[in-house]
């Protein structure tokens, strides 16, 4: 074996080559990569002993894509092309081996191959567009070639990866290997290449699934429309479509010419800069100081849930589709089995779009077990409970925890913001005590608010952290806080937008503002659908604010036909001069007088606050870093990635922008702007808030 460099090795067996890569964690193509690819093709091809070339990674996976650390600063060695160039044209044939994952740059490696050998569980995708990129190595070229149109387009434009069975079918992968026999399969492969003289497979000469969909530009307009919700205000869905549009309507290498153009712009703008930005801020999520990885972690086999409605049904989901048995425990029979017929009905509604077998509905279904005897808790890993927010009801729950379960179960809330060291006060075990507060709908919401009290054990943190990752979840740790990070700094935005509206502006203008922004609705919206009367008490409604009055109207939300908007009979919401009036009437009763506001205040207004709330959570320490809270509002409250959140968004309008305009509003409407004291300070500083 001859090391080409500290990253490739290069090895002769008979007359079959083996380059095999080796940089951990997952091969991505640094600069040395791409240099140990370069010379160990150029060696082995220049060699005649060497009748057929095998590529092959070691460790967890085939290479997972260009290094995105190298994005964005000056290239090094030899370019991802020239590497492709030197195996494409190579003059025997090359055969990657693929385990793990083949993504991006790394499946563009492995296309420029003639062959593809791969494991079972291997995956395949072009995951670019997570990135806010387009496949810049060949890919958009080359998958339709290999794939088909329609194929191209699902996979590039979602980042999804296709397991190899899949793979083999649209033949991306030319033979399976049976698992732990990657290599020797491979090598068989290539021998038997050489023995039949088969073709060195160029996918770029290969134009017939392109030529398919030649002169039907109504492919690419109806995937356009049945897509236009998912992909508004992303640049990078739409440029891989105009890139696939340019494999079919344009020579090779002119295609390959269209992906490089819109590869720059987009490398080089902020959307992208934003979603890798998003990529390590989610990894580094996963990473509490003070919690070391090799703490040891409780073994969860059994999850118990205290209460069946929307909110626990929906956490029992979460586990049972992780394979993990549930016991919900309900006070009444009725009400008990009112939520486990919901959690059928969902399974039920899934399976019939096509997302589960109606076995896997049952086997699901069976998993998840009902009881009315709180005793049913005792041989549990984890409890959650998920009743009303009532500190009462939560201590008293706790308390008969604490007598119940077994020594070792976690015990753990689903509270939005009530303070879990008072509940874990009641318990003997307050380290056992955690918050595991969940977004609804909980099988659906990506985000799990992990909140550490004074006194939860970094055990129990550490086997929610990876529990969250084990049931889908992007995990953020969180401190004790009114409202935690995510309902906190909502507090922030929504109590800007109703005085928005006592000032003048109308819910929908404030609601289109953040439209337009990228958030999925604004607040009244938002209000609507989720219901007006959430926490409103009729007996106790007195017309003291607008929502009272909508309430007291009958205008509940979406569900009563009308809220803040009327709506037509499709849902359709529409300004509603009822809401108006009544705005009009506040405004004038409170002897103020309409004014005129610009988007540009509102946004401002909306925003610029929360990003206050931001650094003072920082400041007091209740989340670990800034882009913890980016994460939590990307995937909790839709703050739309390719801005990165309300902390990188801060940034990019810069720090001392915030606060001067903070401190002016603060001058005309009062202390509710006043500035966090580390806002001052970083400013002084030339900090930035990915500082802190
Ligand atoms: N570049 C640099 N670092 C990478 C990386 C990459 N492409 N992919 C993963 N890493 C790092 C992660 O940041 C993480 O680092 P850390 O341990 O310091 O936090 C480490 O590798 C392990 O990654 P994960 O924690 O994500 O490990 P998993 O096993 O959960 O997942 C994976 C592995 C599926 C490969 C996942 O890491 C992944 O999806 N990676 C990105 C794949 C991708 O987007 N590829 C396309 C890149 S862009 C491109 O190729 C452009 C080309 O067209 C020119």
């Amino acid at each position: 074996m001859s090391a080409i460099n500290s990253v490739t090795d290069l090895t002769v067996e008979g007359d079959v080559a083996v380059i095999t890569l080796n940089s951990p964690p997952v091969n991505a193509l640094s600069a040395n990569v791409r240099e140990g690819l370069f010379e160990g093709f150029k060696a082995a091809n220049a060699d005649p002993a060497v009748k057929a070339i095998v590529l092959i990674c070691e460790g967890r996976t085939f290479i997972a894509g260009a290094d995105i650390t190298e994005f964005g600063g000056a290239s090094k060695g030899p370019s991802l092309t020239e590497v492709q160039d030197m195996m494409e044209n190579a003059p025997k044939p090359v055969v990657a081996a693929i385990h793990g994952t083949a993504l991006g740059g790394g499946l563009e490696i492995a296309l420029v191959a003639h062959y593809r050998v791969a494991v079972p569980s291997a995956r395949f995708g072009l995951p670019e567009v997570n990135l806010g990129l387009l496949p810049g190595a060949g890919g958009t070229q080359r998958l339709p070639r290999v794939a088909g149109v329609e194929k191209a387009l699902e996979m590039m434009t979602s980042g999804r990866h296709a397991p190899a069975k899949e793979a083999l079918e649209m033949g991306l992968v030319d033979e399976l290997a049976e698992d732990g026999k990657l290599r020797e399969t491979a090598m068989a492969f290539a021998r038997k290449a050489v023995a039949e003289n088969k073709p060195l497979v160029k996918v770029r000469d290969n134009n017939t699934k392109v030529e398919a969909a030649r002169g039907k530009p109504e492919i690419f307009a109806a995937f356009r429309k049945a897509n236009a919700r998912k992909f508004r205000g992303f640049l990078a869905p739409e440029y891989n479509i105009r890139c696939i549009e340019a494999a079919v309507n344009l020579p090779f290498n002119e295609g390959l010419a269209v992906e490089r153009k819109l590869f720059t712009e987009l490398v080089t703008g902020s959307q992208s800069a934003a979603q890798r930005y998003t990529f390590f801020a989610e990894r580094q999520a996963q990473k509490i100081p003070d919690v070391p990885d090799d703490t040891p972690l409780i073994p969860v086999k059994s999850v118990g849930i205290i209460g069946a409605g929307t909110m626990g049904g929906g956490i029992a989901m979460n586990f049972a589709n992780a394979g993990i048995p549930v016991v919900i425990v309900e006070l009444k029979e009725d009400a008990l089995q009112r939520g486990l017929a919901t959690i059928r009905k969902n399974y039920e509604r899934t399976a019939s779009r096509g997302g589960l077998t109606a076995e896997q509905v049952e086997q699901r279904c069976a998993l998840i077990t009902g009881a009315l005897d709180m005793n049913a808790l005792a041989p549990v890993d984890l409890v959650i409970e998920a009743v009303f927010e009532r500190m009462d009801i939560k201590k008293d729950i706790f308390t008969k925890l604490d007598a119940i379960c077994k020594p070792g179960a976690i015990l753990a809330t689903n509270t939005s913001g009530l303070n879990i060291d008072e509940i874990a006060s009641v318990t003997k075990r307050p380290e056992a005590v955690i918050g595991l507060h969940f977004f609804s709908p909980a099988n659906v919401m990506k985000l799990l608010e992990i909140v550490r009290a004074d006194h939860t054990s970094k055990s129990v943190i550490a086997t929610s952290m990876k529990l969250a990752k084990q049931i889908g979840k992007i995990a953020v740790l969180v401190g004790v806080c009114p409202g935690f990070v995510g309902n906190r700094i909502l507090g922030a935005r929504q109590r800007e937008a109703q005085k928005l509206v006592l000032e003048g502006a109308m819910p929908w203008d404030i609601d289109r503002v953040l439209f337009d922004f990228g958030f999925p609705m604004g607040p009244f919206a938002m209000s609507d659908l989720a219901g007006l009367d959430i926490g409103w008490v009729k007996e106790r409604s007195n017309g003291e604010t607008i929502r009272d009055v909508l309430c007291e109207a009958d205008r509940r939300g979406q569900k009563t036909g009308a809220g803040y908007y009327d709506y037509d009979e499709n849902r359709n919401a529409l300004p509603s001069p009822f809401t108006e009036k009544v705005i009009h009437d506040f405004i004038v009763k409170s002897g103020a007088n309409p004014r005129t506001i610009s988007d540009e205040e509102i946004l401002e207004r909306c925003l610029y606050p929360m990003i206050n709330e931001g650094v003072k959570i920082l400041e007091e320490g209740k989340a670990i870093r800034a882009s913890d809270i980016d994460i939590v509002w990307q995937n909790g409250y839709g703050w739309p990635v390719y801005r990165g959140g309300p902390m990188w968004y801060g940034d990019q309008i810069s720090p001392a922008k915030v606060l001067a305009k903070m401190k002016e509003f603060q001058a005309t409407m009062g202390d509710q702007f006043k500035p966090a004291p580390l806002l001052e300070k970083m400013v002084a500083e030339g900090k930035k808030f990915s500082d802190l």
